[in-house]
């Protein structure tokens, strides 16, 4: 049996980095149907910097946003555009993830401090990551309050779209240095690897990509690395690469109970999502044999199939929602599957291709 040598018990948020957070917000709310259920700003006592919570089931969203010139956070998004700044877990003993991590090569980005008010206290620390992403370490059980201290609760509903966790979030690497992260998440955080595609596995006429899974101890943590590989023409790796300025979170993966309906809603408010051509439905009974969806239905909303050993999944990836070709979404149902959709790799990478030729950047 293996051990858990990083007890980490999920992911706790994920916060982005933007330009203008009450749009943000506001377009998560609207088109993904997330909550705003918190807020820290001027009104609440944060001078510098605002944040708003978004919320769905397990799902959190932070969204921050810098108030006045000059501050540091600025010059991040001016070089990488809204970018997803870290993505924190909750631990048991945030002193001990900090220092064991950092003891084990992790670089520190912000020693363990409590923050308290009436509701009581929350330890948070934070270690870098690949670019300018970080991992916060937090621990909240010493604390009733919503969140954080200090933020105020709102309650402004979105209409839920069926989204029910973080499924996996993806890292873009530049070359050579996928197998550097690999060896990281190892050996700092006690991942680890459990399934690798190399460039045969995902590569189409023009281009290629190589990744590896990273899971942690209890397997609810789901990181796929990549890093571009040789092709004919620039792959899409390299295209974030170039535009985001360096590596970062490339998508990030949440999982419904009902991707019919959670990819429809989507659609009715305007989601655009990469589209594949009808031979890929007409070829899907062939290879993935029976499934419960009506295959008609799929086609038309563009939702992929594939099968592993334990069972099916359906998934589909939006166009990037920032300006640059950057970050993206996947809407992930398992049917038992636990894999990520090796059977659509070629379909998805061609479609990609297809919107990187009209960006001029294959
Ligand atoms: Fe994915």
């Amino acid at each position: 049996m293996s051990q858990d040598n990083f007890p980490i018990r999920k992911v706790d948020h994920i916060r982005h980095y933007v330009g203008n957070a009450r749009q943000a917000a506001f377009y998560y709310q609207h088109v993904f149907g997330f909550s705003i259920t918190g807020y820290h700003g001027l009104e609440t006592g944060l001078k510098h910097e605002v944040d708003y919570l978004l919320e769905q089931n397990d799902v959190k969203l932070l969204f921050t946003a810098a108030l006045r010139p000059g501050h540091p956070m600025s010059e991040k998004i001016a070089q990488h555009g809204d970018f997803v700044q870290d993505i924190a877990f909750e631990v048991d003993d945030v002193d001990w993830a900090f220092h064991e991590s950092v003891r084990r090569g992790a670089v520190p980005a912000h020693e363990p401090y409590t923050l308290s008010d009436e509701n009581g206290e929350v330890r948070i620390a934070s270690i870098h990551i690949y670019g300018d992403t970080l991992h916060t370490f937090i621990n909240r059980d010493k604390f009733s309050g919503h969140f954080l201290p200090h933020f105020e609760r709102r309650n402004e509903p979105g209409d839920s779209i069926g989204i029910v966790e973080v499924d996996h979030c993806v890292g873009n690497v530049e070359l050579g240095q996928m197998n550097y992260w690999v060896d990281w998440y190892e050996q700092v955080l006690g991942f680890k690897n459990v399934i690798t595609f190399d460039d045969k596995d995902i590569s189409t006429e023009f281009t290629a990509l190589m990744s590896k899974v990273m899971a942690n101890g209890n397997g609810r943590v789901k990181f796929p690395i990549n890093e571009p590989a040789e092709g004919k023409k620039k792959s899409q790796i390299d295209e974030y690469l170039e535009f985001f300025g360096g590596a970062g979170v490339q998508h990030v993966a949440l999982r419904t109970d009902d991707i019919v309906y959670t990819v429809s809603r989507l659609r009715a408010r305007g989601m655009q999502f990469l589209s594949v051509p009808q031979a890929y439905y007409d070829a899907l009974p062939a290879r993935v044999g029976t499934i419960e969806e009506n295959i008609d239905e799929l086609a038309q909303l563009g939702i992929l199939v594939d099968r592993d050993d334990e069972g099916y999944l359906l998934q589909i990836f939006t166009k990037p929602v920032t300006d640059r070709p950057t970050l993206f979404y996947e809407i992930i149902h398992r049917k038992g599957a636990t894999s990520f959709g090796k059977g659509n790799f070629k379909a998805l990478f061609e479609a990609i291709e297809r919107e990187q030729a009209v960006r001029g950047t294959l």
